[in-house]
């Protein structure tokens, strides 16, 4: 387990520590997971490598990161409460994510963002230098139809 401690915040790594309530409230709410289902969290955070950024007891910031720890990894979830921004938190979660020992060596580290390119650049993430080596599939209704159980 790495601990990393930001002030008072404290960053853990302890999957048994991270919320799930907590974390799918905010990302039920976010704009690349809206109406995740609780259960779709909970099986993601069994199978992730978790972050998480805690005021005592409470969550307050969640990365998670899905690897295989030998040669990719995904970051995903990225976010702090809003009462909690501005104050370096999630650069400290970053950084205990770039530190990992189980993370070291990797040939590649792949994320998406919509505007927080800036926070990833200081972590040594980049623009794609040759998009059409990437491809895809997304699924972005796909929450939403789980709800409506379509
Ligand atoms: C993005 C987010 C996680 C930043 O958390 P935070 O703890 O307030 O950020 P920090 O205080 O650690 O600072 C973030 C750094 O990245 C920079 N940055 C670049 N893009 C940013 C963005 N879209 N939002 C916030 N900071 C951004 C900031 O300027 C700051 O750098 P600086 O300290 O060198 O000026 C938070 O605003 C959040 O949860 N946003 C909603 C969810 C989200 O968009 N997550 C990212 C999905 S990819």
């Amino acid at each position: 387990m790495n601990q990393f401690d930001a002030g008072e915040i404290e960053i853990s790594t302890d999957r048994a520590r991270m919320d799930v309530d907590a974390i799918r409230a905010f990302l039920a709410r976010s704009y690349w997971a809206e109406g995740i289902p609780r259960e779709v969290v909970a099986t993601a955070i069994d199978n992730s490598l978790c972050f998480g950024a805690f005021d005592g007891a409470r969550q307050i910031g969640f990365v998670r990161v899905v690897t295989d720890y030998a040669t990719f990894a995904y970051v995903a979830d990225v976010y702090v409460l809003e009462e909690y921004r501005g104050r370096g938190i999630s650069k400290t979660l970053m950084a205990a994510v770039r530190a990992h020992a189980g993370l070291q060596g990797l040939r590649r580290w792949h994320l998406a963002t919509r505007d927080a390119h800036g926070l990833y650049r200081q972590f040594g993430f980049t623009a794609l230098a040759d998009p059409n080596r990437h491809m895809e599939i997304v699924d972005a209704e796909v929450y939403l139809r789980q709800r409506a159980g379509k």
